[in-house]
């Protein structure tokens, strides 16, 4: 594997420097500070929704500071780093490699950052799509990240997600499954993670 790409994104930690103050200087390097932001609101929202639904909240803190950290590396590099450090790309993926974001952070989280929770990683590596199996954790990371969007007052449907959220974790999940079902003609892909996410909600939620 292919190491050595992965960490040219990294600056060295310094001793006594912090987690977050850490994490805070490598979105300051690429000029994501406003990922940054979001990423904070998203550990704030996982940890609360964590604590409702009975999942651990320290993950789900710590999946929240660290699910967007393989954006910074720029979509035309994405699918080549990811062949390189052997991570499965699916045509979806080439066709729009944002979505390997997901994949990125989850092997950055191991590689960089040394952390190996299973929870805490298969949250992180399917918060953009969700999959099938989906854990607690994994819808808890998934809407917190939706709730967490800019502008995410504007939206309508996330205003939905927000009301659900208060009530069930598989309906709050499911408002946005379903508004990417039904807007999937006009967007480039369908993931088919997110395809598989949905239809075995469908059997439990009604
Ligand atoms: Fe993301
Ligand atoms: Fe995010």
């Amino acid at each position: 594997m292919n190491r050595e790409a992965l960490l040219s994104y990294f600056e060295s930690y310094n001793e006594n420097e912090g987690f977050l103050s850490y994490l805070e200087r490598f979105y300051t390097k690429h000029n994501s500070l406003d990922t940054w932001e979001h990423c904070k609101k998203v550990a704030e929202e996982a940890k609360k929704l964590a604590l409702a639904y009975d999942a651990d909240p320290i993950i789900a803190e710590q999946a929240g500071w660290l699910h967007d950290i393989g954006t910074v590396v720029p979509n035309d590099e994405k699918v080549k780093l990811c062949s390189a450090l052997q991570i499965s790309v699916l045509e979806e993926e080439v066709a729009f490699p944002y979505i390997l974001h997901q994949k990125l952070s989850m092997k950055m989280t191991t590689e960089v950052f040394g952390l190996s929770d299973s929870q805490l990683l298969s949250a992180i590596g399917c918060h953009t799509t969700l999959k099938s199996d989906m854990s607690t954790m994994d819808k808890v990371l998934f809407v917190a990240d939706k709730l967490s969007w800019d502008q995410a007052d504007a939206a309508p449907y996330i205003k939905e997600i927000r009301v659900k959220s208060t009530q069930s974790l598989d309906a709050a999940v499911m408002v946005y499954l379903e508004h990417v079902w039904k807007s999937r003609e006009h967007m480039k892909v369908v993931h088919p993670w997110l395809i598989e996410a949905r239809e075995e909600l469908l059997k439990v939620v009604s």
